[in-house]
C-alpha cells in the first residue's frame, strides 16, 4: 500500500484547532512554507524537519503579493494532488493550502516591511517582491507558530531578508536554512524550470557553471571581485538566448558586494532564458 496523503486543511481556523493538542503535549513544531509544485528541493527541507522536530506542517500558497504584475503569478504551476502524493512518504502531520481570500480577506491592508538586505539584488530587480514574501511568510509563522522553519538556501536572499525580519520582530523561532539541492549537471532545482524547453535548460547551466568557474577562480587565489565576475560574464556572453540580470559576490549576512574575498562570499546570479527568470548561488570560503 502506497503510504496516505497527509491531512490537508485549507482555513487558519483548521491549522490551529489541528496543532493546539500537539502544542499542549510539548512537540516541537517544525514548519515548511512552500508555493507548491513540489520538488527534491522542497522534499529534502522536509525530510530534514521531520529529523529534527517531532511534527512537520507544510504550506502550500502560491501567494500573490510577492508576484510583480507582469510576473508569472497566473501561469506558476499549481499541482496539489501530486505535491500531497509526494509529501505522503515523510509523515507530514499537516499540511495548510489557504485560499487567497483565507490569506487575503477584504479588506487586508497591512505590510511588514524590512529595509536594507531588501534594497539589493532581487529587491531592485522585483520591486515589491520581498514586501510580498515578508508579510505572508509573518503570517504563516503566526498562524502555525512553529519552534523551527525551514528555508532553501537556493533563495539567499530571501531567507537574509527572512532571518532578518524574525530578529527584528523577535519572533520566536528559528530559521534554518538547508542546502540548494541541484540536478546531477549543476542545475539548481526550481519550481521554473517546467517552464525550459530542453534547448533552454541546456542554457540554464549558464548560471551553475558561472558559479563553479567564481569558486575555482576563488580556490585558487584570485580575490578581486570584478576580475571574478569579469570571467563569469564571459559565459553569459557566450550564451545569445541567455540574458544576464546580475552578477555579485557579497558579505553573507549584508549581501553588500565585497571588492576583495577575505572570508567567506556568497556569489550571486539571476538571468533570463528565454522568458524564465532564474536564480543560483554559492557560498565559498577562500
Ligand atoms: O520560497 C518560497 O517558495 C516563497 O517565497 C515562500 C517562502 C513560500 C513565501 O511565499
Amino acid at each position: 500500500m502506497p503510504p496516505a496523503s497527509p491531512p490537508l486543511v485549507h482555513t487558519i481556523q483548521e491549522v490551529r484547532r489541528h496543532l493546539e493538542p500537539l502544542r499542549a503535549e510539548g512537540e516541537r513544531i517544525g514548519f515548511v512554507p512552500t508555493m507548491g509544485a513540489l520538488h527534491q528541493g522542497h522534499l529534502s527541507l522536509v525530510e530534514t524537519c521531520a529529523r529534527e522536530c517531532d511534527a512537520t506542517v507544510v504550506s502550500i500558497f502560491v501567494n500573490p503579493t510577492q508576484f510583480g504584475p507582469n510576473e508569472d503569478y497566473d501561469k506558476y504551476p499549481r499541482t496539489l494532488e501530486k505535491d500531497l502524493e509526494a509529501l505522503a512518504p515523510y509523515g507530514v502531520d499537516l499540511v495548510f493550502a489557504p485560499a487567497v481570500e483565507e490569506m487575503y480577506p477584504q479588506g487586508f491592508q497591512t505590510q511588514v516591511l524590512v529595509g536594507g538586505v531588501t534594497e539589493l539584488w532581487e529587491g531592485r530587480s522585483r520591486p515589491g517582491h520581498f514586501a510580498g514574501v515578508t508579510t505572508v511568510v509573518a503570517k504563516l509563522l503566526n498562524i502555525v507558530q512553529p519552534q523551527v522553519a525551514y528555508f532553501g538556501h537556493k533563495d539567499y536572499q530571501q531567507s537574509v531578508v527572512v532571518r532578518r525580519m524574525v530578529r527584528d520582530l523577535d519572533l520566536p523561532v528559528q530559521i534554518r536554512v538547508c542546502p540548494t539541492v541541484r540536478e546531477e549537471d549543476g542545475l539548481a532545482l526550481s519550481s521554473r524550470n517546467a517552464y525550459l524547453s530542453p534547448q533552454q535548460r541546456k542554457q540554464a547551466l549558464t548560471l551553475s557553471r558561472s558559479l563553479q568557474l567564481a569558486r575555482e577562480m576563488i580556490h585558487q587565489g584570485r580575490r578581486r571581485a570584478v576580475d571574478i565576475l569579469a570571467e563569469m560574464k564571459k559565459l553569459y556572453d557566450q550564451q545569445p538566448d541567455v540574458r544576464l540580470d546580475y552578477l555579485a559576490v557579497v558579505d553573507p549576512e549584508t549581501l553588500l558586494p565585497v571588492e576583495e574575498v577575505a572570508g567567506p562570499v556568497v556569489v550571486l546570479c539571476a538571468a533570463w532564458v528565454g522568458q524564465t527568470r532564474l536564480i543560483d548561488n554559492l557560498r565559498v570560503e577562500p
